[in-house]
């Protein structure tokens, strides 16, 4: 499985922390600010809609999000508080997971409770792309990647091709 690289962060070519449940950010100080920072610039480089701390080797409850339409914000310690019973189908992709894209069924619209990087709490509710990334994100807190969420036959042929490209490169 390839992991992206962020130079900030040399360490981040283990795919083993995209599989850990990420701990709790124990302090929102400036070191925090400044690794939030780090994530958004990263995202923005990789023209990415959210990037969450396991991807960068970080195992702390941290993402960010730039949904379309939308802001850039953070999410620090987020709780999902609310999904909906509609569910909805949407192609997703990930940083981790380069050229592997899937439709996905999940909720269509969430509530989340969370921390922003000023230490301020804030609760939205959020449905269409927002929602999405949220939800996809907040999989990565817990070790979970997209694949995860699709038909077994589907996960494997995945797995399979993944597997390939780390062969041939
Ligand atoms: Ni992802």
């Amino acid at each position: 499985m390839k992991v992206l690289c962020f130079e900030n962060n040399p360490q981040a070519c283990s795919d083993t922390a995209l599989r850990q449940k990420a701990g709790p950010v124990k302090n929102i100080d400036d070191e925090l600010r400044k690794t939030a920072m780090e994530m958004i610039e990263s995202m923005r480089r990789e023209r990415g809609v959210g990037l969450a701390g396991p991807q960068i080797g970080l195992l702390k409850r941290i993402f960010v999000t730039h949904a379309e339409g939308d802001s850039e914000r953070v999410f620090i310690n987020p709780t999902i508080i609310w999904t909906s019973q509609e569910q909805v189908k949407y192609e997703e992709g990930c940083l981790s997971l380069p050229g592997i894209w899937a439709d996905v069924i999940r909720p269509e619209c969430v509530k989340i409770q969370a921390w922003n990087e000023k230490g301020r709490a804030f609760t939205i509710e959020a449905s269409g792309v927002l929602a999405r990334v949220i939800q996809h994100e907040y999989d990565h807190l817990e070790g979970i990647l997209f694949i995860d969420r699709l038909p077994e036959a589907k996960k494997e042929k995945i797995l399979a091709k993944l597997q390939k490209q780390k062969q041939t490169t």
